[in-house]
């Protein structure tokens, strides 16, 4: 199966997932609502099996690439200008102090184009703060973007969001796919721990609330008659991730996925179990 790459190398991406992610997916539901959508792999690869499909993120400026991109090509003429090269340190501390006083979806493109690893990172007030990882918009992007625009243009049931997971929506004909930051771990006495699993970028985003909020939103869905597919790591080094233990507690389906992240956020060679849980049989 050849599925569309998205081009944005986002953190945490489920491209290499797909194979096993999509085809557990509940295809009877009318609206396929990607709620923590990031670089978009997931709802970009859903597109022809949904008669619409939501695409969310509580990062503003990144959602604002997304619909920027199923528009015009507007944006990636701008990023392209804004973006400061190769062997400019100087331009890229100067864009980032730009998109930290004045924030827009191509300010925010050329930074994840330039940065280390092209890893997002926002510290605790919500500020960009990645160092400069000396790249740029290559040959290779433009392909990627190619290949993401003529997708998403095919179609016109794309609707973009940018609110917390937790003000979403649900009915009953919902395919709700949830791909949260890492959740909190669960302590030995079984209560929710203080730190998440392990660390993102975008972990400053994750509320402390976030973990229960989220197993609340899922039971609702589930109760309301949506169908639900959460993916996340189970365990990683020793410790459990509090929801998600929960959610396998409660009865709900869940299958192992076989980990294939790449070596920033493999962490070494600690153990890790990643799962998808569903409310639905497949
Ligand atoms: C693991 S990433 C999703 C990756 C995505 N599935 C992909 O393939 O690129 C989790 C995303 O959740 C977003 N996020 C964090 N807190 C959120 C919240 N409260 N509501 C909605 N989105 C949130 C982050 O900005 C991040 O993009």
């Amino acid at each position: 199966m050849n599925y569309i790459e998205t081009p944005f190398n986002y953190t945490g991406s489920k491209f290499k997932l797909l194979s096993q992610i999509l085809p557990q997916m509940d295809l009877s539901k009318k609206t396929f609502v990607d709620v923590f959508c990031g670089g978009g792999s997931v709802y970009t690869n859903v597109l022809d099996k949904y008669e619409s499909v939501i695409a969310n993120d509580i990062i503003a400026d990144l959602v604002g690439i997304h619909q920027g991109l199923l528009n015009s090509d507007t944006i990636v003429d701008s990023t392209k200008s804004l973006c400061p090269g190769k062997s400019n340190p100087e331009g890229y501390a100067k864009l980032r102090e730009d998109y930290n006083n004045n924030p827009s979806p191509d300010k925010l493109w050329a930074l994840m184009l330039s940065c280390t690893n092209n890893m997002i990172r926002f510290n605790q007030k919500f500020k960009f703060n990645q160092t400069y990882g000396d790249r740029g918009f290559s040959d290779a992007t433009q392909k990627k973007v190619d290949n993401f625009v003529n997708h998403i243009r095919k179609y016109n049931n794309i609707e973009y969001l940018s609110i917390p997971f937790d003000q979403i929506e649900v009915n009953s004909d919902m395919m709700i796919y949830c791909d949260p930051p890492y959740g909190r771990i669960k302590e030995e006495d079984g209560s929710l721990g203080k730190k998440q699993i392990s660390e993102a970028g975008y972990n400053a985003f994750w509320k402390k609330e976030d973990d229960i909020n989220l197993y609340n939103f899922l039971v609702n869905a589930d109760r309301i008659g949506a169908s639900f597919m959460v993916s996340g790591v189970l365990h990683h080094d020793g410790k459990t991730c509090w929801m998600l233990d929960k959610l396998i507690k409660d009865g709900f389906r869940y299958k192992v996925i076989e980990y294939d992240y790449n070596k920033v956020s493999r962490k070494g060679d600690k153990e890790t179990t990643e799962v998808i849980i569903t409310n639905y049989e497949n």
